[in-house]
């Protein structure tokens, strides 16, 4: 059985209390208020991690409630998901198991400016881990897509987010079947697998919870 292992990280640098719990809350920004307005900051926090981060990227909110769903199910194992754009890079990286989960935009992009939305994501984050050394770290990956709207790029952005993580020598773990799908063309399909979780909020959401259940119990023994 799993036993929690839990760590305890002392961070050398100034960290906004934000950046450390239930950040699947609605930003201050998101809210319509300064960021971190009246924010406490801590000189060095002492943090108790759970040894999976879930990160997400979300333009309209659909992503962030898969990232709780994942949590919920995973439990204590998992710290609450955190939005991509709130984090840094040393919290990232603190995490030896990695779930991220994004949606596709624009063209069958990762969601940031270059999509066309107002804030940043994932598309400048992973301008960050260029220079990140991933390996040893285990990820898995899920994508939320549209494939009646979007049947020309179905999920596409997860290939982008497969490519760097895979290119600094993480090892992706959660392939899913492209079966009970109906597209033309994504970019994240290999072999007839996605390199992650597909999940289609606006045409499938009745099919989502036993889709993330499965991928959960196919991708425990090699998370937890
Ligand atoms: C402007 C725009 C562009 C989109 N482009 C794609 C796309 O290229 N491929 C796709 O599969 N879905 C696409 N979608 C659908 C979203 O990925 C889908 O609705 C997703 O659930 C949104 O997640 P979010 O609420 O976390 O932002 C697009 C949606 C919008 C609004």
């Amino acid at each position: 059985m799993w036993v929690a292992q839990k760590r305890v990280t002392f961070s050398p640098i100034s960290v906004q209390k934000s950046d450390s719990k239930n950040l699947a809350q609605p930003s201050q920004q998101e809210k319509g208020y300064p960021p971190f307005a009246g924010g406490l900051i801590l000189s060095q926090q002492e943090r108790d991690m759970a040894n999976i981060g879930i990160f997400f990227g979300s333009d309209t909110g659909k992503t962030r409630k898969i990232a709780k769903l994942i949590q919920q199910k995973l439990g204590d194992v998992a710290d609450a998901p955190v939005n991509i754009n709130r984090t840094s890079l040393e919290t990232f990286l603190s995490y030896p198991v990695l779930v991220l989960g994004t949606p596709t935009l624009g063209d069958g992009q990762l969601p940031g400016i270059a999509a066309g939305c107002e804030n940043e994501s994932w598309g400048e984050f992973i301008d960050q881990l260029e220079d990140a050394n991933l390996s040893g770290k285990v990820v898995a990956l899920f994508g939320l897509g549209d494939q009646q709207g979007y049947p020309d790029n179905f999920a596409s952005a997860l290939r982008p987010l497969y490519d760097a993580v895979v290119g600094r020598g993480a090892q992706v773990v959660g392939e899913w079947p492209g079966d009970g799908y109906d597209f033309s063309f994504s970019a994240a399909l290999e072999d007839g697998k996605f390199v992650g979780l597909v999940l289609d909020q606006d045409n499938q959401f009745d099919l989502t919870d036993e889709r993330v259940e499965s991928w959960l119990e196919q991708i425990k023994p090699q998370i937890l």
